[in-house]
């Protein structure tokens, strides 16, 4: 195969070279386009084939249906690591060795204690406030908290940063819904593991012990892993453009938060929730919605179907399908969501509208479902996803400033109106 593709623009030829990646993938290098065609771009709304960096953390083949973080199945490390194992092979590319996975636990405990001045922040908030907005604002004040900006040249103030955001940004988390729960919050418990301190954050009532499940415990280690990382996604280039204007690691996390929380991204889980509810409560009449989401004049959208790279299944579904079946056995819940969301993956995957365009149920189709036997309100579905999400961003943030890529600016082509003489207001 030639290693160049060559354009022809206004009948003159130019090329440029192929570069192919270690899983084979090929793309066309064309960093010197304007410069040899004189200004000419290549316009790509939504970015579906324009590839923004190159980068060692994640693969995903979206036609076989197959995730690697560092080059490990996600099957395999959703079940044989935990997800303290999983942020420190994708921040730091490698699984950690016993006492490097001891080390990096102990040193986020260290720095977990949140600024007892962020409660007042807390405080602020109306209970009534999206969880996302808060935990976005949160996440956003703890640069002002924090104001020294890290050196990325040293690997001392890049790990340092690291777990300090591992450490804080469960709190937050946990102060989100204790907040909107009416809960006092708590800076949680330094003896347990990740998760568990996680859970024990979010659920404690101030009046009881609080008892850890086994079976829930392992579910949000699962679905904690299973978000961590999906290389260039809207959250993850959004954290990379802002981090590429040398602004600092938590203000470019919060702005990955806001762009995580819009319903076409991560925002879908709480929509997929919404929408089994109203189809269970329209009577639970699944055909109808497959018929308002195939319909083009109706807006709505059979939410946690589809996905813009995977065109077979989401791996990640496969996975949550299954823990969903044993977190809802495990608690004996029963719940009809669970059929209405089982009888429209059924309808869809025979349907030729969904098989043709290849949509197929994604991560969030099933999360929420499990979210709720935990007892998590569907507001704050998309901040555990955000908690997921944390050590892939941290990881994309990290490379993106090692690899001293350049500031993201993108071209536009312009449409508007060309040169015109300005009116005075008594003539428009
Ligand atoms: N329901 C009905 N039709 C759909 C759906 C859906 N969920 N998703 C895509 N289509 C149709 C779409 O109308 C279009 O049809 P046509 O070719 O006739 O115009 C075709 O399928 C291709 O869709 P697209 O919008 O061009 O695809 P995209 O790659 O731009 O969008 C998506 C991907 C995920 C935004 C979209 O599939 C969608 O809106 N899904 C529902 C929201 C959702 O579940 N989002 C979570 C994604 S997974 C979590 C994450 O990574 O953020």
């Amino acid at each position: 195969m030639s290693n160049t593709a060559t354009l022809e623009v206004n009948g003159q030829k130019h090329e440029f070279p192929l570069v192919t990646g270690t899983e084979n993938e090929v793309a066309i290098d064309v960093k010197a386009l304007r410069g040899s065609t004189g200004g000419v771009i290549t316009i790509d709304p939504g970015y579906k084939n324009t590839g923004s960096c190159e980068s060692g953390i994640t693969f995903l083949d979206g036609e076989k249906g197959i995730l690697r973080y560092r080059g490990y199945s996600i099957e395999e490390l959703a079940e044989k690591a935990d997800f303290l194992e999983v942020a420190y092979l994708l921040i730091f590319g490698e699984l950690p060795t016993k006492e490097q996975h001891d080390k990096f636990h102990a040193d986020i405990k260290s720095k977990s204690v949140v600024d007892d001045d962020i409660r007042k922040i807390v405080d602020a908030f109306p209970k009534s406030a999206h969880p996302m907005g808060v935990l976005s604002s949160l996440t956003s004040a703890l640069t002002a908290f924090n104001p020294s900006s890290v050196n990325v040249d040293s690997e001392e103030d890049m790990y340092n940063s690291v777990v300090k955001i591992l450490g804080k940004f469960p709190v937050l988390v946990a102060w989100t819904l204790r907040k909107k729960q009416g809960l006092p919050l708590d800076y949680g418990d330094n003896s347990l593991g990740y998760v568990e301190n996680v859970l024990k954050m979010m659920f404690k009532q101030p009046n009881q012990d609080y008892v850890q499940n086994k079976v829930i415990v392992d579910a949000l280690d699962k679905l904690l892993i299973l978000h961590a990382d999906h290389e260039q996604n809207c959250s993850t280039s959004t954290v990379r453009i802002v981090g590429s204007s040398h602004a600092g690691l938590f203000a470019s996390l919060s702005a990955g938060i806001s762009a995580l929380w819009g319903p076409l991204h991560g925002g879908a889980n709480q929509a997929v929730l919404e929408m089994l509810e109203a189809i269970r409560e329209d009577g639970g009449d699944t055909k109808k919605y497959m018929a308002k989401a195939k319909d083009k004049s109706d807006p709505f959208r059979l939410m946690g179907f589809g996905h813009r790279v995977y065109k077979n299944f989401d791996p990640r579904a496969k996975i949550i399908k299954v823990a969903a079946d044993e977190v809802l056995a495990d608690l004996g819940v029963e719940d009809p969501i669970l059929d209405i969301a089982k009888g429209l993956e059924k309808e869809a995957l025979e349907d030729s509208y969904f098989v043709d365009r290849k949509l197929y149920p994604n991560v969030d189709f099933y999360s929420g479902i499990i979210y709720r036997a935990m007892g998590i309100p569907t507001d704050m579905f998309t901040v555990m996803f955000a908690l997921g999400r944390l050590p892939g961003w941290i990881a994309q943030w990290r490379e993106m400033r090692l690899r001293k890529e350049p500031i993201g600016r993108p071209r536009q082509l312009y449409i508007g109106e060309t040169h015109r003489a300005f009116k005075p207001m008594n003539k428009r």
